[in-house]
């Protein structure tokens, strides 16, 4: 063998043995490749299984707590076992009640008014006026009066405006009506906690209740039966009104508490405490917009001249003798309610102006 020929002889093998090496190592590289994607997918696999398998959604149904970055308390739940007897007390049976009661009332309040008819003054009114509300009084009624209809109404559309708006209406002004009705009930809600605070300060002493009290109730107020027409004694307020009074303080106080903490949710609240104020919130407005159905009958329709108190501050001297007798006695000589008065004192305080201007 030539020089030569050994040097091409020697070229060819080191070429075949380092295509070898190489493909081996490229072979090594796409086995590995191929093992690596195995392996991904497996692991995308497990995840799958474990994260978003049939028993990782299984565990969250049954409420297991996960892990999160939030510290708040429950934020590891993402459902809540126990909010499955919140969401049938409140939607199964709690919202179809409260609409029954709703109806209810004022269905009673209409047959009333068909079959008892309005309490009409037995003698004719005389003319002289009586001081029954103060200025501050009649703003106070009529505040509290505008706020609680205005929540009443935005709260029960929150709760059956899906029922009985949102399949009447354009869904983009549904949106807007469930809205301005969530906006308005969580700002104008303390302005009723406000209110009633108020309201109690001023009138309770008023609405203590007494004997006379518990006969104006023996004889139902003189509203039905045997006792009807009669007229039982009382005094400022009757009976009735201290009722009505009391329901809306102690109504008014759950209201105002469970709906602080529905308000306000950055004290610590768990959704225990979230649902259970829902739940008292929503009981508790609904008996008192039942018992408020009574109360506006009698204010609007159900007794005559009832209104007129509330509107100009001062009640004819028929009204006040026949509704209550005890007050009238308690008043009627007192200076502010002699003919004349508010006159007199026009004329004094003209005369006064006129004085100081000389
Ligand atoms: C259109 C609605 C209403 C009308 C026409 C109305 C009418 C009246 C009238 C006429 C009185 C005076 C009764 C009297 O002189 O003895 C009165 C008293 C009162 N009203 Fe109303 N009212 C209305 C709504 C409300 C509402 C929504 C509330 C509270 C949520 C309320 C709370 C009260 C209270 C606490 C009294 C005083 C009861 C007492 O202690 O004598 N009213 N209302």
């Amino acid at each position: 063998m030539t020089k030569r020929i050994r040097r091409w002889f020697t070229l060819l093998v080191t070429a075949f043995m380092l295509t070898f090496a190489l493909s081996a190592i490229a072979s090594e590289e796409s086995s590995q490749n191929i093992n690596n994607e195995r392996l991904g997918e497996s692991v995308i696999q497990g995840e799958m299984a474990g994260f978003a398998g049939a028993d990782y959604w299984r565990a969250v149904k049954n409420g297991q707590e996960g892990t999160t970055t939030s510290k708040s308390p429950e934020h590891g739940v993402l459902i809540s076992v126990p909010g499955q007897t919140w969401y049938i007390l409140k939607e199964k049976w709690m919202s179809p009640l409260g609409a029954l009661a709703i109806f209810g009332s004022l269905a009673m309040v209409a047959l009333a008014y068909v079959t008892i008819g309005p309490l009409k003054l037995s003698k004719p009114k005389t003319g002289r006026k009586i001081k029954r509300w103060s200025r501050m009084d009649r703003a106070l009624h009529w505040s509290m009066a505008f706020t609680f209809l205005t929540l009443a109404f935005s709260g029960l559309t929150l709760v059956y405006g899906k029922h009985f708006i949102k399949p009447i209406v354009p869904s983009e002004i549904w949106g807007w009506v469930i809205y301005a009705a969530k906006q308005y009930h969580n700002y104008i809600g303390p302005i009723f906690a406000i209110l009633l605070f108020t309201v109690l300060i001023k009138w309770w002493r008023k609405s203590v209740f007494n004997k006379v009290d518990m006969q104006w109730f023996m004889k139902l107020g003189g509203m039905v039966g045997k006792h009807k027409g009669k007229h039982p004694s009382a005094g400022f307020s009757n009976g009735g009104e201290k009722a009505i009074f009391w329901l809306l303080i102690w109504f008014g106080l759950f209201i105002a508490v469970s709906g602080f903490v529905l308000d306000f949710p950055m004290f610590g609240q768990t959704r225990r405490d979230m649902e259970l104020s829902n739940l008292v919130h929503m009981f508790s407005a609904l008996i008192l917009i039942c018992g408020f159905v009574f109360h506006i009958y009698i204010g609007l329709f159900g007794m005559e001249a009832a209104l007129d108190g509330m509107i100009t501050g001062e009640v004819d001297e028929t009204w006040a003798k026949e509704h209550h007798d005890l007050w009238y006695d308690d008043v009627k000589d007192l200076p502010e309610n002699q003919p004349g008065y508010d006159e007199k004192l026009d004329a004094e305080s003209k005369g006064k102006a006129s004085q100081d201007n000389v």
